[in-house]
């Protein structure tokens, strides 16, 4: 059965509970390794894969209050210090969080709550660790805690409509507008906070931040064209992205 980005796009939540004993088998984890070089050599960005060979032993330690289970393998996205470098930090980063999913392996974005000396990652000077992304399987069953979370997380949620500034009914959009604009809803942002507008001018589509504050809305950008490339290509139109807010979609 042949799974389809969209498919995969579709499937991915935010995993919160991760299996205690079952570890990433070491092909998969030399395709994440793999992987991760290409999307560095294309970015400039230094993601760094950490694992743990112990059974039982954690490679990160995440907060308790919202993650269980052991983390033997996880992304430090570590990158520079401004907002391109964080947009790129958020597009390349959810390339791989869709890898994983593809992989069958569970994610989550952990900007904050996590333990930072339960490990030691690279961070060049001028440069920053801007988030971790934990990798592995998740639980056979999800607690009833971390169900929680997320529907509680999630009943913020925006109405499609609202995700697209144009001067027109959204119904009357073209589909692969409205398909970019459903995925960047499905896609993960810091605290649910879906900072990230899709803006349709004169059959061109521009990426705005309508809502600024929590210093994590540049990363937001970048996932939200992600997902947005991926919504607009289940339509069959392709396209590429300028960085920078108000950048545009350019399709090929
Ligand atoms: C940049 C970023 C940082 C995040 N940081 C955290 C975090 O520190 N702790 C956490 O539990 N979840 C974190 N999340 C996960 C979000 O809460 C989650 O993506 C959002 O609630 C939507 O839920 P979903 O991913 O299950 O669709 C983060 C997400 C993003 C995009």
């Amino acid at each position: 059965m042949v799974t389809t980005d969209w498919e995969v796009l579709e499937k991915r939540i935010s995993c919160r509970a991760f299996r205690e004993k079952k570890m990433i088998e070491e092909e998969k984890l030399e395709k994440l390794s793999s992987f991760i070089e290409g999307l560095n050599q294309e970015s400039g960005l230094h993601f760094q894969l950490h694992t743990s060979k112990r059974r039982g032993e954690a490679a990160i330690k995440l907060a308790p209050a919202m993650f269980s289970g052991v983390v033997y393998a996880f992304a430090a996205l570590v990158g520079g210090d401004d907002p391109v470098s964080a947009e790129k930090v958020g597009y390349y980063g959810e390339k791989l969080v869709l890898y994983a999913e593809r992989l069958g392996l569970g994610t989550c974005w952990v900007a904050g709550t996590y333990d930072r000396k339960s490990f030691w990652t690279e961070v060049p000077q001028g440069e920053k660790l801007w988030s971790v992304i934990p990798l592995g399987y998740a639980a056979d069953k999800t607690p009833a805690k971390q169900k929680m979370i997320r529907t509680t997380i999630r009943r913020k949620d925006r109405d499609l409509k609202e995700f697209v500034e144009a001067n027109q009914d959204f119904e009357r959009l073209p589909l692969w507008v409205r398909k970019g604009a459903e995925a960047v809803r499905l896609g993960p942002s810091a605290a649910n906070q879906q900072p990230v507008n899709i803006v349709f001018q004169e059959g061109k589509v521009f990426a705005r931040i309508w809502k600024k504050g929590n210093g994590m809305e540049f990363l937001d950008l970048g996932i939200a064209k992600l997902q947005f490339e991926v919504g607009a290509a289940s339509c069959g139109v392709q396209g590429t992205w300028e960085f920078g807010e108000m950048g545009g979609f350019m399709i090929r």
